[in-house]
């Protein structure tokens, strides 16, 4: 690997993946903005249908290749930090990446199994894929729970990192945006 940045299929990852997670949380956030019904009325069966049949395949996507990241991140590793970050922007940088390692696997399992627990189809593009538990409601609930809070501290976790990533790119001006970066 080049010292000073990532590996290309690195960033690539980093993108797709960022790209597939705006896309899920802008489908989850009309779903619970409007409801199933609500989408239904408004939308129309066809668009809703689309909405959530989507929603689970970029959610699918985003865990595998989070898996595939985590293995390249395993043996490649990464760049050594720059010299400019501050001891407090080590810890909270390394502490956001990792927590969203940890939550972006889980959000898309949460939304996997308790969509499988509803007794609804796991949809990947025109494919159903293997539910993995059976039909139990109540599970179903808890886990749509959990899916949702996963989801809000995606969010929460993005904030720090786009808020940090901005920072150094517009202000400080140090050189990190370049270690993720596909241009120059
Ligand atoms: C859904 C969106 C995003 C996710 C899930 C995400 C996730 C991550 C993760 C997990 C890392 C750590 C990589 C590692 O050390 O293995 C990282 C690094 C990085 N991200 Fe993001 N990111 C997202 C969006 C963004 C955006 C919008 C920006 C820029 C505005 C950005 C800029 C960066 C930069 C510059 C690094 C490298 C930090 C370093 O020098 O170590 N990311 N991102
Ligand atoms: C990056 C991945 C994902 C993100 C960011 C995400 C985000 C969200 C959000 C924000 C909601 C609304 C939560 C609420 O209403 O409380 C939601 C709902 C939902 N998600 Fe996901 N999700 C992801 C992956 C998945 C996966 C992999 C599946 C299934 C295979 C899935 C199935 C669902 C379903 C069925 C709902 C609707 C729940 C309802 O209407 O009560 N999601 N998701």
């Amino acid at each position: 690997m080049q010292e000073d940045r990532y590996s290309l299929p690195q960033r690539l990852l980093h993108w797709g993946i960022a790209g597939l997670v705006a896309l899920a949380l802008a489908a989850g956030i009309l779903f619970f903005v409007f409801g199933y019904d609500g989408l239904n009325t408004t939308f129309g069966g066809a668009v809703t249908n689309a909405l959530y049949k989507y929603h689970k395949t970029a959610g699918v996507l985003v865990l595998g290749l989070m898996l595939l990241r985590i293995a390249l991140r395993l043996s490649l590793g990464a760049p050594p930090k720059l010299e400019s970050l501050t001891p407090q922007e080590r810890i909270l940088s390394t502490a956001v990446q990792h927590l969203l390692y940890l939550a972006l696997i889980a959000l898309p399992v949460f939304g996997w199994l308790a969509t499988a627990a509803g007794g609804f189809p796991v949809e990947f593009f025109n494919w159903t894929l293997p539910g993995l538990i059976g039909k139990d409601k109540v599970l179903s609930e808890i886990l749509f729970t959990l899916h949702g809070l996963a989801a809000l501290a995606v969010m929460l976790l993005l904030g720090l990192h786009i808020a940090g990533a901005l920072r150094h790119w517009l202000i400080k001006r140090d050189g990190v945006m370049r270690r993720m970066s596909l241009f120059g």
